[in-house]
This record gives structure tokens, C-alpha cells and sequence, in this order.
């Protein structure tokens, strides 16, 4: 029988890294495969106690996150109550109830102009924009920069956020759950910026946002409506640039949705 080679430190991380974990969760290495150190029972090395009636379990501890039908609700009622976008973002900052939150580096707000007249949201952050804080700074955030100057704007002309706000481990899609919990976050930013049209970056945030199980194959370039509750918005749904960087072909059909946009803004 052949001997298993022996992976070197550098194959092992270059194995990890392809399969998508690029970061560590805690400070020491957990070996789960571990024996139980062996500890002897105090009834080994005590003598017998008389019987004391047993406590009650502790109550979960505070730092425990909510359930999530809990948490979509809490979410939905600190959004409702988010007077600013600033406010928003330190209630965000201080919200518990996404798991992703405790995996994440940091939130990723939103980059750009609140006062912009176009807003554009993506799905999640990836590692560049978990380190840096800011969406669409990798490789895909340069692509989104190319589009959106092809129509005569940058960043200072546009606001740019995701529907979840921290990066999912490994860049692992989101959770319906998760989705659900972080919504009312994107829901109330988009309230609170008001943009005349709104463009929604690839299907998870397409399907998010216009609440349908639609593709983006048939989504993109169409005009939708998005009511804010106070204002109803255009909606053009567009393919993510990430997507455009593996699949270079529908570059055409992007810059249809970008004409479509500018000519849009230029009659709003
Ligand atoms: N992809 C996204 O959807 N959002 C980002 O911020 C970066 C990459």
C-alpha cells in the first residue's frame, strides 16, 4: 500500500484557503477531536456528602443572540425607530442578533453619498471590504466602480450598502435567516437616503429587496417599484460584478442596464 503523503504547512493552508477559510475565528486552535482531559469525580476523593437538593439551570446568558423570529422582530422595531442614517449605523453597531456579527471583523455601512440621487446594494461584504469597513473595495468593488463611472459618476455621486452588513465566514452565502434578520437594516437605509432610483446588484439582493423568487436572468433591466412606505422608487435590477468577472459575456446586456439607468436619472 502506498504511503499518504504528507501535507507541508503551506499545502495544508493553500488546501484551506481554496476551500474557502481565509481567516481565523479565535485566538487559539480548538481540537474537538480531543479526549476529555480525565478529572477525577469528587465522589473518587471526597467523602459522601448528604444529598442537597439540586439548583435550577442558570438562566441563558445576556450575550446568548436571540432566537431568530426574535431577532427579525427586534431588528424590524430598531430600524423602524432609526431617526438618521447615523443613527442607524450605531443601533446596527450595537445590535447582537446576527451571528454573522460575532464572525465579522467589523459592519460595513455603506460607502458614498447619502445625498446621491442612485443607490446600489449588494449582497454581502467579502474579506477586502470586511478589513476595510467600506462595500465593493475588492475586486468586484472595481468593477462596480468602472460601471458606475461609465455613466459619468463615482462614488461621490452615488451611495453604495449590502443587504447583510457583515461578512458571512469563508464568504459563505447568507441564510434566508440571516437575510431575514438583517432586511429591515437595508429596508430603512434605503427610506433614509431617498435615492430617485435604486439598483440592485445580482439575484440575492434583487430577490431580497423585490421580495421575488424571480432570476436575475429575467430581472435584469427591467423597471420595478420599491415602496418605502412614504415613497415608492425605481428599481432596475442588474447582474452582481462579480458575476460579470466569471461570465464576461453579459457585459453587453450590464451596459444596456447602465444606459437604461443614466437615461433614467437624466429624466427623473
Ligand atoms: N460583493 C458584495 O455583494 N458586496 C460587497 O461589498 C463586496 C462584494
Amino acid at each position: 500500500m502506498t504511503p499518504e503523503p504528507t501535507l507541508s504547512v503551506r499545502e495544508l493552508l493553500g488546501f484551506y484557503l481554496e476551500a474557502g477559510v481565509d481567516c481565523a475565528l479565535s485566538e487559539e486552535p480548538v481540537n474537538r477531536l480531543a479526549e476529555p482531559e480525565f478529572a477525577p469525580s469528587p465522589r473518587d476523593v471526597l467523602p459522601a456528602q448528604p444529598r442537597r437538593p439540586v439548583a435550577p439551570p442558570l438562566p441563558l446568558a445576556r450575550s446568548e443572540p436571540p432566537a431568530p423570529d426574535a431577532a427579525i422582530a427586534s431588528a424590524r422595531e430598531a430600524a423602524r425607530t432609526a431617526p438618521t442614517l447615523e443613527a442607524l449605523r450605531e443601533l446596527m453597531e450595537r445590535f447582537d442578533g446576527c451571528t454573522l456579527k460575532a464572525t465579522a471583523t467589523r459592519l460595513v455601512f455603506a460607502d458614498g453619498n447619502a445625498e446621491a440621487r442612485i443607490m446600489f446594494v449588494g449582497e454581502a461584504p467579502g474579506r477586502e471590504e470586511d478589513i476595510e469597513g467600506l462595500p465593493f473595495v475588492g475586486r468586484s468593488g472595481k468593477l462596480l466602480d468602472r460601471m458606475i463611472g461609465a455613466i459619468g459618476l463615482d462614488r461621490s455621486k452615488a451611495y453604495i450598502a449590502n443587504v447583510i452588513p457583515w461578512r458571512p465566514p469563508g464568504n459563505r452565502t447568507p441564510t434566508p435567516q440571516e437575510t431575514q434578520i438583517c432586511l429591515p437594516f437595508i429596508q430603512r437605509q434605503i427610506e433614509l437616503v431617498d435615492p430617485d432610483v435604486l439598483v440592485t446588484l445580482g439575484n440575492p439582493s434583487t430577490q431580497a429587496l423585490l421580495g421575488t423568487r424571480e432570476g436575475i436572468m429575467r430581472t435584469r433591466g427591467r423597471w420595478f417599484d420599491y415602496d418605502t412606505g412614504t415613497r415608492t422608487i425605481r428599481v432596475l435590477p442588474t447582474f452582481h460584478p462579480a458575476y460579470l468577472l466569471r461570465s464576461p459575456a453579459y457585459k453587453r446586456l450590464a451596459w444596456q442596464d447602465l444606459l437604461a439607468i443614466a437615461k433614467a436619472l437624466r429624466g427623473a
